[in-house]
């Protein structure tokens, strides 16, 4: 029995994976909400759609073999057709996102640039009125130098924090690199602290992703809210 929380995931799940028509080469996003729809995404392959799937961490590519979808690497596409992904915040009346609770968040940035269309899938608890309600901004960075990249992300207003796997070891990303969950309050001006963000020397990127989402899929227990761009 699911419980209310997983079944309004699994409900937005359920629908992005429909959109995926047959031949499509598909991003396959990162995340609790995303595995749902990777799954999604195999019960349709069993009847008989074919895909090719591009994950955006190794967590995710390991599910996706596990349930048997056929995976390519980048380099060897020019295009995705329609990526699927979660969310951990999103701004209702934009559409901005904020992602990287799961530290995937480079890899999701480029799928998710590179897709044709981005539909995001989350439950009704991710809508914000303003990024930065609830979580810090993830921001990768390379090893060498984060202490520096720390200070000026203090800079720029932020509280940042290191990344911490439970043993209390530095989290590293899929590539390799630390994260820097930086608190910045109510984010009144996201395009702003984009260009803020990106512009510091070690960053490599970070969890606000703006005008990327074409269609965000609202579950809740009972039904689905669909909002466009
Ligand atoms: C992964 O790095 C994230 O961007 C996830 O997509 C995001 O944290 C949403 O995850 P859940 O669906 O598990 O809430």
């Amino acid at each position: 029995m699911m419980v209310p929380a997983e079944r309004a995931k699994a409900r937005a799940a359920s629908y992005a994976a429909a959109l995926v028509e047959d031949g499509m080469v598909v991003g396959l996003g990162s995340g609790s909400t995303a595995e749902l729809a990777v799954r999604a995404l195999a019960e349709r392959v069993r009847t008989g759609l074919r895909i090719i799937g591009v994950p955006t961490s190794r967590r995710t590519a390991a599910l996706a073999r596990r349930v048997g979808l056929e995976l390519c690497d980048p380099e060897s596409v020019n295009r995705v057709d329609l990526a699927i992904d979660g969310a951990d915040e999103v701004e209702e009346q934009s559409l901005a996102l904020l992602k990287g609770r799961g530290g995937a968040l480079v890899r999701e940035k480029l799928v998710a640039r590179v897709a044709d269309s981005l539909v995001i899938v989350v439950d009704e608890t991710k809508l914000v009125s303003c990024l930065g309600t609830r979580f810090p901004v993830p921001v990768e960075v390379v090893p060498f130098g984060w202490v520096w990249c720390a200070h000026w992300l203090e800079e720029l207003g932020g509280q940042p924090a290191l990344r911490r796997k439970p043993n209390g070891r530095p989290y590293r990303s899929d590539n390799g690199n630390l994260i820097l969950d930086v608190q910045f309050g109510q984010i009144e001006d996201p395009e702003r602290l984009d260009a803020q963000i990106k512009r510091l020397p070690g960053v490599v990127d970070h969890g606000l992703f703006l005008d990327l989402a074409d269609m965000i899929v609202v579950g809740s227990a009972s039904d689905i809210r669909i909002l466009r761009r």
